[in-house]
């Protein structure tokens, strides 16, 4: 595994130039395809520029070999900026996202093995059980079977695209977001990782969820170190 690529300042889009932030959008590819979180050509990436467009991944590419060229630039409503690759298939699910929340500035779409696992078997990752997992993304929602690809992806995220940050996509994947590239990324391995302890939990007898009390200790210790 390579190491670890990313600036790890925190900024916001807004105040980041194009090229930034198109350099940090691979990156992202990069990570995830070196991770296993995406096969083949699977996957997409986009983020919120600093001029309200969106900056995509191209359909059909492996994402451990995107370049900035590769990259495509859409206005929020999906017409393209300029001439370049046909977009992702899934643009409409990401540019549903960035129509309902204001806060996300990227979006990160993949297919990692446990997480797509508990997707494909229909279980939410919904329950109170790990404090990170509780304070940074609450629950993960399963959204109903949608046909990748088509208009149904976005109605289907629809009921959880306010409340969550991470949604599982029934027998298809996860889509994670957040309020810059990193915050995507770092939500979709945050659901990979506890898709991966849930199923270890599960040989071990069974995972035990935390109580209404705990959940509320560790939100008010919580707070107060990340406000
Ligand atoms: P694109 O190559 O069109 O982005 O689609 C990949 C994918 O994972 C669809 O769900």
């Amino acid at each position: 595994m390579k190491a670890f690529k990313f600036h790890h300042r925190s900024y916001s889009n807004l105040t980041m130039t194009r090229s930034e932030i198109a350099r940090q959008l691979i990156a992202v590819c990069r990570t995830l395809y070196e991770k296993g979180f995406v096969s083949a050509n699977d996957g997409n990436v986009s983020a919120r520029l600093p001029n309200g467009n969106i900056l995509t991944t191209p359909t059909s590419l492996n994402k451990g070999r995107v370049t900035e060229n590769d990259l495509v630039e859409v206005t929020i409503t999906g017409s393209p900026v300029g001439s370049g690759s046909i977009p992702s298939s899934e643009l409409g699910m990401h540019l549903f996202i960035y129509q309902h929340r204001a806060d996300v500035n990227a979006v990160v779409h993949a297919h990692p093995t446990y997480a797509t696992a508990f997707a494909t078997a229909r279980i939410p990752l919904d329950q109170p059980l790990y404090p990170e997992v509780i304070f940074d993304l609450g629950t993960i929602p399963l959204a109903d079977f949608a046909t990748p690809s088509t208009r149904e992806v976005a109605d289907s995220i629809a009921p959880f695209v306010q409340s969550s940050t991470a949604i599982l996509l029934t027998n298809h994947g996860v889509v994670a977001f957040g309020k810059n590239l990193d915050d995507a990324y770092f939500k979709m391995e945050k659901v990979e990782h506890a898709a991966h302890i849930t199923f270890v939990a599960r040989m071990l007898g069974g995972e035990k969820n935390l109580t209404a009390e705990q959940v509320g200790k560790l939100n008010a210790a919580f707070s107060k170190l990340r406000p």
